[in-house]
């Protein structure tokens, strides 16, 4: 499985030797670096050389005084010594330079060192404005000239360990970023896994409930059967392209939007997917209907998701007639099927409400639900399901999906609760954390049981058969 980018390694250095220095010299610009400032400081080196070492060993005395510091050495008093000895190094160049290149890279490696081995930055600067208190005690004791001149050496002095202060911070702020982007990466690949977990699970309910009706149908039939399988095919084709699409991720598809023909597209959707051999097929295009502009391979997507859906509120047959007229801006389709009918024979029998955007979901359940002698009735939106608890107000239950594609189910179960109290709702979700606490929600008003994607069938059955009559399962 490829993710949107490869993880960068922790850390990441991107900015490159050359920028670096060049970051330099702008601050160098901003506080007003010279040629007399890099003079005043080399003048002094000499002068100094001898307070280095009780320096540093001040530096590491403070250091071995807090605990939150210390713990970063981890090789004892040996560690020390060398340390001691890299320091007083770090600080003869900072006197003499040049401050070129080199010396930023260099510099910016001490700094990336402490980092590396998870020391706190406040420590950095706390230790750093230690070693700027004694050098410049250190200047004013060992100062054989007149004060003006070591006011000046002062500034120039304090001006340099603000660049190397600055250097050390560059180093800081790297990792800072690195890490910050390192969460953002992590952040994305929690959604885009949740997403899959949550597109996959539909077609593997599919192939699951498709698998049990043909295990265990009652009266099956060759042309149930056929039905089935093909569902199954399809749906592990589905699958298939979520693991693509997920592979893509980095180049999702932007609409290519151009100038199309909607009649044909709507052609080549009925051809790829049969509306059902008793549904008649009624198209109205005008002739002067123009061209609409989009991606017409997204919109044939759309089209076969409308005309499959149409299939299956028609099993028993009907008629689709799909009609475009020219609108304001742009093209309408209007798709229009009539719906399902309810046998004679079947009335009387308790009535259930499946609510899910999958058809072939809703098609698996419809065939598994009818053989044990509900009525069904399928709304693959809030809308479709508001339309069908407005007609009826007798379902003894609904199966209800929480992720609907024009809202969520919370709606249709407040909806349902309107219409009849009585009705016992079933939460069917694929588990996806921001809906976890809608779930919680509708099982708190009254919902009667949850059912996570992909279930079991016989679970389902029960459930149902548990709410209704006794003697259903
Ligand atoms: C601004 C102040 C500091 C300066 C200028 C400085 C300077 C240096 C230098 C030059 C090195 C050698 C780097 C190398 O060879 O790659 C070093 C390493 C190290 N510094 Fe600092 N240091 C500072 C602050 C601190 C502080 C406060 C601690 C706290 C414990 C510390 C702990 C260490 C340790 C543990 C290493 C060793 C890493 C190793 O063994 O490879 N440093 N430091």
């Amino acid at each position: 499985m490829q993710f949107p980018d490869s993880l960068a390694p922790f850390g990441t250095v991107t900015m490159n030797a050359d920028e670096r220095y060049s970051r330099y010299q702008e601050l160098q610009a901003y506080v007003g670096w010279s040629e007399g400032d890099a003079q005043r400081v080399r003048a002094v080196a000499a002068l100094l050389e001898p307070a280095l070492p009780p320096l540093i060993d001040d530096f590491y005395a403070e250091i071995e005084r807090h605990p939150h510091a210390l713990r970063v050495i981890t090789g004892g008093r040996a560690q020390i010594d060398r340390l001691k000895g890299t320091l007083l190094n770090w600080v003869r160049e900072l006197l003499s330079g040049p401050y070129d290149r080199g010396y930023v890279a260099r510099r910016w490696q001490v700094g990336w060192r402490h980092v590396e081995i998870g020391l706190d930055q406040v420590f950095t600067n706390m230790a750093l404005s230690r070693l700027r208190t004694g050098l410049v005690q250190a200047l004013r004791q060992h100062w054989p000239s007149g004060p003006g001149d070591l006011f000046d050496t002062f500034r120039s002095l304090n001006k340099l360990l603000d660049l190397d202060l600055a250097i050390i911070e560059d180093a800081y702020q790297t990792e800072h970023l690195a890490r910050q982007q390192r969460s953002e990466r992590l952040v994305t690949i929690g959604q885009v896994a949740g997403g899959v977990a949550h597109e996959l699970r539909n077609p593997l309910n599919v192939v699951k409930t498709a698998a049990y009706y043909l295990l265990n149908a009652r009266q099956p039939n060759l042309e149930k059967t056929a039905e089935h399988l093909r569902r199954i095919e399809q749906n592990v084709a589905l699958a298939d392209g979520v693991i693509t699409a997920l592979s893509n991720f980095a180049k999702m598809p932007v609409p290519d939007l151009r100038p199309f023909s909607v009649e044909r597209c709507v052609q080549e959707a009925l051809a790829s997917n049969d509306p059902g051999k008793n549904v008649a097929v009624a198209l109205e295009f005008p002739p002067d209907l123009p061209p609409a502009l989009g991606d017409a391979d997204q919109v044939r997507i759309v089209f076969a998701n409308l005309i499959r859906n149409a299939r299956d509120a028609m099993a028993q047959g009907g008629q689709l007639a799909v009609r475009a007229s020219r609108a304001e801006d742009g093209v309408e389709v209007v798709f229009q099927e009539t719906g399902v009918g309810i046998p004679p024979e079947a009335v009387g029998q308790p009535l259930v409400l499946v609510v899910d955007d999958d058809p072939d979901l809703c098609a698996n359940l419809w065939d598994l639900l009818r053989e044990r002698g509900y009525r069904v009735c399928l709304a693959h939106d809030v809308e479709t399901a508001a339309e069908r608890l407005h007609a009826d107000n007798r379902f003894a239950v609904i199966l209800l999906d929480m992720k609907l594609p024009d809202g969520d189910g919370t709606e249709v179960f407040h909806q349902a609760r309107q219409a009849n109290p009585q009705t016992q709702v079933v939460v069917i979700t694929g588990y996806q954390a921001e809906l976890e606490q809608r779930v919680r929600q509708v099982l708190a008003e009254g919902a009667r049981a949850v059912l996570h994607k992909p279930f079991n069938v016989p679970d389902l059955l029960r459930t149902v058969a548990g709410l209704t009559a006794p003697t259903q399962e």
